[in-house]
């Protein structure tokens, strides 16, 4: 049987009200992450894909930071909205992020890829939502569990100290 995945409206304010509660945001921090990811677009680097991204992310304790992808004319150095976004707010103190939010000019949304989702791993909840705005303001939300199961995280490994050997 085919699967079909909902596609929710940002202008439906009744399908935004369901999402925070679900998901533990207000609308003003779901209309943030929004406006915050959709404007981020405008500052990307991308003349090569010219598939500008724009993420928006907030932190447990409230602050906001904004990224965009940046390419190289060495094509695998460029670096994804999401990992632009979580570089700023980590070097600005923030460790842990409660929202994430990605925004593209495509329809259906497009979902960070696995190199994010992973980097994303390193400084989030597994429970935490990832909103993907498509180019008409709709979007679709999935915990960050949904987008990288069994994944491997920091508390995997011993807690960093001096090494001993
Ligand atoms: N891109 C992102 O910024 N985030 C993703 O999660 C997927 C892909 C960028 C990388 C590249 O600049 C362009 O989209 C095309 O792949």
């Amino acid at each position: 049987m085919a699967s079909s995945i909902q596609i929710l409206s940002s202008a439906n304010s009744s399908q935004v009200e369901c999402t925070c509660k679900d998901y533990g945001l207000t609308t003003a921090e779901f209309n943030e992450l929004h406006k915050r990811s959709v404007d981020a677009k405008s500052t990307a680097y991308c003349p090569y894909s010219q598939f500008r991204v724009g993420a928006g992310i907030m932190s447990v304790d409230g602050a906001y930071y904004s990224g965009a992808n940046v390419e190289n004319a060495a094509y695998p150095v460029g670096t994804c909205a999401e990992r632009v976004a979580f570089g700023k707010g980590v070097t600005e103190g923030h460790l842990k992020f409660k929202a994430v939010a990605v925004a593209t000019d495509i329809s259906p949304p497009a979902s960070p890829c696995g190199m994010c989702r992973q980097f994303i791993r390193e400084f989030c909840d597994l429970s935490i939502p990832i909103i993907m705005f498509d180019k008409n303001d709709d979007f679709i939300v999935r915990r960050l569990e949904e987008l990288l199961p069994l994944s491997f995280g920091p508390e995997a490994l011993p807690p960093p100290g001096p090494r001993t050997s």
